[in-house]
């Protein structure tokens, strides 16, 4: 793991953040796709892609997998399934990578058998499985744990090829809405035996935009960005030529939106999709932002309000369309700004809210009552400090603390901003930002 830090000199609160920054594909859209190349008999480009280090981590599974990725220009990626192998999924990489869990899925449809150690990622919450295994098993699959790793084997027969196993369609009713496990069903049942119903599904856009994509190439689901998804199970996709292009990042766009909020003078946040991020639009107006919505645009200026004519308000995470877990943080840092008592109710996972203990040490009055809920009250003025981000997001939040803060901040353990974030530092210095990367 690389051990980079940023230096960031910290506006002190001033508004001064000036010019456009260009939102990129969505690292929870393109992982998931180059995931569902298990599925294809041929291979397909992908553009709009992130230069993030999870999708490196991505590309170092799918080698051992015998699935070739060709970068063939800044952002766009041709991935080539036809010499899969239906190997182990690399352990180290998949403890450190949640998102590895996705390849369970269309594994196990292909060849009938797969395994894996529990997966890792970043450090929120417990992150159980019980959704994966659960499903496999009314899909017809044996479920064993071994050496501490399941072993999960397809029992139905296969019609394609009388050897392999294959998954059954079924129903199956999510007692929480997961959008990793609603996109491994999905890529299940499109190899399944029979029609796959998934209920309390996951509906974020990333899943339409999934859907669409796998649709183009011969699959048959219905039902995405709705509460229960069908999928009618077939034969292997085909891409015979069409391309994935990733939609933009919601989670990046919310973020700039917020440091725009606290530090912008007037920014403009192009290459997005404001509709994706309505909830955090509607929310930061409420508060006092003034934000101007275009088709593909967002475009921030400062209300010329201090403080005091900046109201708080209210956050509860809920699943998409609610207010994403993954803003959380960096809005939890622009609640600190604000006049008045704000209530955070996490509601997705119990480790998220850990990190308040460090902007407390910048001088944030923020009180936690449980793993789930805090109050922060404000504003406080924020004062530089050396902080450890804990995961992508928490990372994320942290630059912009740092950013508002009076005097300089070192953030360390970069490399989490690095996995979900393409090239920060460069894009906030175009705007104005005096942000250092150190190796
Ligand atoms: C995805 C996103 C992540 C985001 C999260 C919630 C990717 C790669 N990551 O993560 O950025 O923070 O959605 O929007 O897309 N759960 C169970 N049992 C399971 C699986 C999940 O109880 O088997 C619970 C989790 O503990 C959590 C909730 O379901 O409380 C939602 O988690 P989930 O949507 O699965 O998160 P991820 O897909 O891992």
């Amino acid at each position: 793991m690389k051990k980079d830090k940023f230096i960031i000199q910290g506006l002190g609160g001033q508004k001064k953040l000036s010019g456009e920054i260009e939102i990129n594909g969505a690292k929870n859209a393109i992982l998931k796709v180059m995931v569902s190349s298990v599925l294809f008999e041929d291979s397909f480009l992908m553009t709009n892609v992130p230069e993030i280090e999870d999708l490196n981590r991505m590309i170092e599974i799918f080698s051992g997998l015998g699935i070739k990725v060709i970068k063939k220009s800044k952002g766009e990626y041709l991935i080539d399934s036809q010499g899969i192998n239906g190997k182990e999924i690399d352990e180290e990489i998949s403890k450190r990578l949640r998102a590895s869990i996705l390849f369970t899925g269309p594994m196990l449809a292909r060849f009938g058998k797969v395994t894996f150690p529990h997966p890792g990622g970043c450090v929120i919450g417990a992150r159980p499985i019980d959704l994966f295994i659960d499903g496999f098993k009314k899909m017809g699959a044996k479920v064993e744990v071994k050496d501490e790793k399941y072993l999960v084997t397809a029992e139905g027969p296969n019609p394609m090829d009388g050897q392999m196993k294959k998954l059954k369609g079924t129903n199956i009713f999510f007692k929480v809405q997961s959008v990793t496990a609603t996109e491994t069903f999905i890529m299940a049942g499109v190899l399944a035996e029979g029609k796959t119903v998934l209920k309390n599904v996951a509906m974020e856009p990333e899943i339409i935009s999934f859907v669409d994509f796998l649709n183009s190439c011969g699959a048959q689901i219905t039902g995405a960005g709705t509460p229960t998804i069908e999928i009618i199970g077939g034969n292997l996709l085909k891409a015979e030529g069409k391309n994935y292009k990733t939609v933009p990042d919601r989670i990046e766009t919310g973020s700039f939106l917020i440091l725009g909020a606290l530090c912008a003078k007037d920014l403009k946040i192009s290459h997005c999709q404001p509709k994706h991020l309505e909830i955090l639009i509607e929310m930061l107006r409420d508060s006092g932002a003034d934000i101007e919505v275009g088709e593909d645009y967002l475009r921030i200026r400062d209300n010329n309000k201090n403080n005091a004519e900046i109201k708080s308000i209210n956050i509860k995470t809920h699943e998409y369309p609610g207010f994403p877990t993954d803003l959380q943080a960096p809005m939890v840092v622009y609640l600190t700004q604000v006049t008045g008592e704000s209530f955070i109710f996490e509601t997705i996972f119990e480790g998220r809210l850990n990190y308040t203990d460090d902007l407390k040490t910048m001088g944030a009055n923020i009180k936690m009552w449980d793993a789930h809920r805090a109050t922060v009250t404000g504003p406080t003025l924020l004062k530089g400090r050396e902080l450890d981000g804990p995961d992508i997001r928490t990372g994320f939040a942290f630059v912009i603390a740092g950013l508002v803060a009076k005097g300089e901040s070192i953030i360390n353990n970069v490399y989490y901003v690095d996995r979900g974030y393409e090239n920060v530092e460069e894009r906030l210095r175009k705007i104005g930002a005096d942000i250092k990367r150190i190796n």
